[in-house]
């Protein structure tokens, strides 16, 4: 089993559960206000962590809710729930994301949707797919017809609210979809054409991130510098109308 399929099958596994325990949720904030985490996150990451455990009982692997353990070269990077909000209020979009790192290269990702039942993947230089049907970025060639995406916390609003105003005045529309892993997907299927956001950690944008780069996308910081898995800012775009917003885009 490769680790693409590792990762597919556990996104899955672990969608399918939480999928059938919407509904049945202690919900807490962690400390930023609106930044959620239900048992379900944990019982999710529980999942996820022993299933990679039993054949990789040595890799490093970071998860949200129960941080870094094991070491060495290969790494896995799980979002339990990516959307905890959204899944809390029953809004559909949230999804499982799994990455795997070599070397510290990103390798294969994983991000499964249950409630649209998408399954995204991509493994590195074989392209990207949904459900096992190949995607690509979308062609729109600038933003004033660009439907572009962003997020963030209520917590950091004013940090946020000028390039929100800046690409709602500019763009055909912006969308605030409340999941980084599944947003970075609909850059890399096209139907969204741009996304950006700060403050994100490795386990909301490593599988994604593959994704989009493996359907023809690219993915930097806000200012088109080099991405910082770890932290910083990202903007993935279907790569034509990347410079123009970085543009519009103004840092910290
Ligand atoms: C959050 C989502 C959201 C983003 C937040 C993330 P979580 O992840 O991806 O879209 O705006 O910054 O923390 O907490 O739902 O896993
Ligand atoms: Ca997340
Ligand atoms: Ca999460």
């Amino acid at each position: 089993m490769t680790p693409l399929e590792l990762a597919c099958g556990i996104a899955v596994e672990a969608g399918r559960q939480l999928k059938e325990r919407v509904g049945v949720l202690e919900v807490g904030e962690k400390g930023a206000r609106g930044d959620l985490v239900t048992s379900a996150d944990r019982e999710s990451e529980r999942l996820v962590v022993e299933r990679l455990r039993r054949r990789f009982p040595h890799a490093a692997i970071l998860g949200e809710e129960g941080g870094s353990s094991g070491s060495g070269d290969e790494r896995w990077i799980v979002d339990p729930l990516d959307g905890t909000t959204n899944y809390a209020h029953g809004y559909p979009l949230w999804c499982v994301s799994i990455a795997y790192e070599r070397g510290g290269e990103l390798l294969a990702g994983a991000v499964y949707a249950p409630v649209l039942g998408e399954l995204y993947a991509a493994e590195r230089g074989s392209g990207a797919t949904c459900n096992g049907a190949p995607i690509r970025v979308s062609a729109t060639p600038n933003v004033c017809e660009a439907l572009v995406c962003t997020g963030f916390l209520p917590s950091v609003y004013e940090r946020n609210a000028a390039n929100f105003a800046r690409l709602s005045g500019v763009a055909q529309a912006v969308r605030r979809d409340g999941a980084a892993a599944l947003d970075l997907c609909f850059v890399a299927a096209g139907r969204f054409d741009a996304f950006w956001e700060r403050d994100l950690k490795a386990w909301d944008i490593a599988a994604g991130t593959l994704i989009v780069r493996e359907a023809g996308g690219a993915v930097t910081a806000m200012d088109g510098s080099g991405l910082e898995l770890e932290g910083g800012s990202i903007l993935a775009t279907n790569g034509r109308l990347h410079h123009e917003m970085t543009g519009y885009l103004t840092e910290p």
